[in-house]
């Protein structure tokens, strides 16, 4: 006997529509329905509502396998990659609204580079060498294994923003640097090719709106979605800039 064809769930997406760029537009709710598709991801499901109801529907996708970090957005009120998140564990109802903190460039696409930009260079997240020359030796040096693979560790983020968006300290102080800023700084510090000391990093982050700004909410821990050790560096690089801080 052949079998019942299988019925899909009736998903209804929800999102926050605006377009900063349209000086009469107004920030709202738009509903949209679609059928459920066996393993169906945030990405397919709005790829179908621009292909088949909204050519207008804004929204940012590069590499669709949680590597370019472009993709994320609040999913129910969470901020996580699109691209990874199957519509299976929602329920009926998914609401979507772009990552707040970060300049909006409309509907759920928001400008995260021009933010990681600013904090890198403000930061100056990239190994300093006290020569004038390129030493290529010391460059191409071997590192210890399992320094490398801390460094690695850390080195895993994709700059999707999740960490910033989730973050009440970030989303109340404009300046304060973010997990994401921290995870950087425990990454050069560990880096033997740095010649940046404690110092120079207590000056770059050894503030409120560096590491004594973190009031150790732990939501950029909760949503990061590669899974970095954020709670363990925050604390770590505290307890260092606090030792600094009573040095100097
Ligand atoms: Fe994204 Fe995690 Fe990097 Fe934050 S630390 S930007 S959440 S990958
Ligand atoms: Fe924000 Fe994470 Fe600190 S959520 S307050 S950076 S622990
Ligand atoms: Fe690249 Fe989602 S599209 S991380």
């Amino acid at each position: 006997m052949a079998s019942a064809p299988q019925s899909h769930r009736k998903l209804r997406f929800h999102i926050l529509r605006y377009n900063p760029a349209k000086a009469d537009d107004e920030p709202r709710i738009q509903t949209y329905e679609l059928e459920e598709a066996p393993g169906m991801t945030l990405f397919i499901a709005l790829t179908e509502i621009r292909e088949k109801q909204d050519p207008s529907l804004q929204f940012d996708f590069v590499c669709r396998a949680g590597i370019c970090g472009s993709c994320g957005m609040m999913i129910n009120g969470r901020p996580s990659l699109a691209c990874r998140s199957v519509t299976q564990s929602f329920p009926d109802d998914i609401w979507l609204a772009p990552l707040p903190v970060f300049e909006l460039i409309g509907d759920l696409s928001v400008n995260t580079g021009k933010w990681m930009r600013g904090m890198s260079e403000k930061l100056e997240t990239w190994v300093h060498m006290k020569q004038e020359e390129l030493d290529f030796k010391r460059i191409e040096a071997p590192m210890d294994p399992a320094l490398a693979e801390e460094i690695y560790e850390l080195d895993r983020c994709i700059e999707c923003g999740c960490c910033v968006a989730g973050c009440g300290t970030a989303r109340m102080r404009e300046d304060f640097v973010g997990a994401v800023a921290l995870n950087k700084i425990a990454r050069f510090r560990l880096d033997p090719r740095d010649d940046r000391t404690d110092e120079d990093f207590y000056e770059l982050v050894g503030d409120d709106n560096g590491v004594f700004g973190c009031m150790s909410l732990l939501g950029c821990h909760d949503v990061c979605p590669k899974q970095l050790p954020l709670q363990t560096q925050i604390a770590f690089l505290r307890r260092k800039m606090v030792a600094q801080g009573t040095k100097g």
